[in-house]
């Protein structure tokens, strides 16, 4: 997800891209960069880290006054963090051409073969540079920028949004989205393009909102909107309901609330290229591992802390259930130090959405030391962990700001998940039309993360109900339990008050005790129609709890008629894969904790005592 500004207009052109990439540096700054088209012609300043390393650059190596211009702030997906990879990135052998993008073009290597086969030359390893030089190409066969524009983007596969300039037409920016946001900003005598609106509002709130497969083509006094097909779109414009000031988390409250409605997207850019409509996954990564070396791993050893931790926890159910391999899941500060067994047949998977937390960084190197291979799962392109790793599964979340992981969460489960399958076919460990099925399930969780996200209103009135609560306690059994955990990692870590989450089963073992009058406790409750009768189960723990004095509230699946009876309140989900429903109550949780924190005037993005990533032992 990154940050992307165009414009074209009598204002500064340089000052106008900087300060929209600084309002929207939440959506990447692993690089930023600008081109823009002065009077001698088409100039492009861009450098590796955040905003201000390309501002000293700026200031060390001017720009000529300009009047058009694009900018992009980036979070890698392809291509570690350096100058090289920033965007934007030049087309053509005359390098007059300039592209920036965002998302991901799933189809790069091929169209990369067809260019390296004309003898083009690549600056730099990402999917975006390929788009430059393709309509650099159709531009110098036809001289009609538009078409060129036009040709290509339909070539394009996956998510993106493109913003191109060329020195031979520097009145226009041309761009086109597809499964990646753009809006267009409408000024007087002047016109913006924006991944989001903070791009351009404290210049105008009057905004239009590109739809799936159009093409922009930008000039100062007109905006016209066209089809990839080339047909005439009819735009509706909107009013900006939000100032500058809220601009820095594009609109939302917090950045909390913000990557909490992100996850649809985290989740579906995480799955993008990896299943095909039958339902097969295929992960490029893991290309590196042989058929052979799959075979061979005897034992998964999932190492990774708090949040990271208990995803482990969710997916070792479906990775040990498909593929028939051991997993285990633990805490990398406690791996490191108890001498564990390890071989080369031991898979090491470390799950870490910085790629830079000290412990599991420490338990990687030990156990690769000891011989065995290290899979990460990651959400940081060109971090240590990554580059430390024998291959790494990146999920595509965006860059995560707020202290307290929730989009990271579940796309680090969806990878997960994908892992799972993925070695469970290469091992030939549950039949093929099974992992197809849920592969198609896979596909369809998304949109089901939406519905969740649009139903939060109750959960948030119950967060806000009990501002006042001592403590919360969290039950749930199978992927329930891990999300129990995690739910009470997040009241503790936002909330400041004591939260525990257990094993439904494991109450009458001891935890019941802490049950008395008024003692809030959330069940995540297990389908009502999966056969292995954890739902009764779990249901007569409610019974037992209530018994005591507990208020409890439940997260149930949409169709569940028995809960109800036995709760105070629930909130319910839409039905899933039984182990993909850990994805689906999760979200509830972090809602829950979130207003409960705001409830009590807490600052939920930077929690006191914590810091984003621990990267010290
Ligand atoms: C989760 O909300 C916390 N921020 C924390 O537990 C975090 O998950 C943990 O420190 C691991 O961080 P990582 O994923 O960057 O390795």
């Amino acid at each position: 997800m990154c940050g992307i500004v165009g414009y074209v207009g009598p204002k500064s052109t340089v000052d106008v891209l900087l300060s929209g990439l600084r309002r929207l540096e939440y959506r990447g700054y692993d690089s930023a960069g600008i081109s823009v088209i002065t009077g001698t012609g088409l100039e492009t300043r861009k450098k590796a880290g955040k905003l201000d390393n390309l501002i000293a650059e700026i200031t060390a190596h001017p720009l000529a006054p300009a009047n058009i211009g694009i900018g992009h702030t980036r979070w890698a997906t392809h291509g570690a963090p350096t100058d090289g990879n920033a965007h934007p990135h030049l087309g053509g052998t005359r390098e007059k051409l300039s592209l920036i993008h965002n998302g991901i073009i799933e189809n790069f290597s091929e169209l990369k073969a067809e260019l390296l086969t004309d003898g083009t030359r690549f600056a730099s390893d990402t999917d975006s540079e390929v788009a430059a030089h393709l309509i650099a190409r159709e531009y110098d066969k036809s001289g009609d920028l538009v078409l060129a524009f036009r040709n290509v983007v339909n070539r394009l596969h996956g998510a993106f949004t493109i913003l191109v300039v060329h020195e031979d037409q520097p009145d226009v920016v041309l761009a086109a989205r597809r499964n990646a946001p753009l809006v267009i900003g409408l000024g007087d005598g002047e016109n913006f393009l924006g991944s989001d609106v903070a791009a351009f509002v404290e210049h105008t709130k009057r905004a239009i909102s590109v739809g799936q497969d159009e093409i922009v083509i930008l000039r100062s006094n007109s905006v016209e909107v066209i089809g990839f097909d080339g047909s005439p779109v009819t735009s509706e414009e909107f009013t900006v309901d939000w100032d500058a000031a809220a601009a820095s988390k594009g609109g939302w409250p917090s950045f909390m609330a913000k990557e909490i409605a992100d996850q649809p997207q985290a989740v579906a850019d995480t799955l993008m290229g990896r299943i095909d409509s039958d339902g097969q996954v295929r992960i490029a990564e893991l290309e590196s591992f042989t058929a052979d070396e799959i075979k061979n791993i005897d034992r998964i050893v999932i190492v990774a802390c708090g949040t990271a931790a208990y995803v482990g926890d969710v997916i070792k159910y479906g990775i040990e259930k498909w593929s028939r391999i051991p997993v285990q899941v633990e805490l990398s500060h406690e791996f490191r130090y108890r001498d564990p067994v390890v071989t080369k047949n031991t898979l090491i998977v470390a799950i870490s959405q910085s790629g830079e937390t000290m412990d599991t960084l420490m338990a990687t190197r030990y156990a690769r030391e000891l011989g065995a291979k290290v899979l990460a799962i990651c959400n940081t392109q060109g971090a240590t962990l990554p580059r430390e790793s024998d291959a790494t599964i990146y999920t595509h979340a965006g860059p995560e700001v707020a202290v307290a992981s929730t989009k990271a969460l579940v796309a680090q489960i969806t990878a997960g998940y994908l892992l799972g399958l993925y070695l469970a076919e290469v091992r030939g460990a549950t039949p093929v039309r099974e992992l197809h099925r849920l592969g198609r399930e896979l596909l369809k969780v998304p949109a089901l993360v939406s519905d969740v996200i649009e139903n939060l209103v109750q959960v948030r009135e119950l967060g806000n109900d009990l501002a006042n609560a001592k403590s919360v306690l969290f039950l749930g059994r199978n992927v329930g339990f891990p999300v129990a955990m995690e739910g009470a990692l997040k009241l503790k870590e936002l909330a400041y008050i004591h939260a525990e989450g257990f094993a439904a089963g494991e109450l009458k073992h001891g935890p019941i005790a802490l049950i008395e009058e008024g003692q809030p406790v959330i069940v995540i409750v297990p389908s009502l129609r999966d056969s292995d009768s954890l739902h009764p189960k779990v249901i007569s723990n409610i019974q037992e709890i209530r018994a005591r004095g507990a208020k409890v509230i439940a997260i149930a699946e949409e169709g569940d008629t028995e809960v109800g009876q036995w709760s105070e309140h629930v909130i319910f989900v839409p039905q899933t894969e039984q182990l993909f429903a850990a994805i689906l109550t999760v979200i509830p949780l972090q809602a829950f904790a979130m207003a409960l924190a705001e409830a009590k005037g807490l600052d939920v993005d930077q929690p006191r005592n914590l810091a984003k990533s621990v990267t010290v032992e």
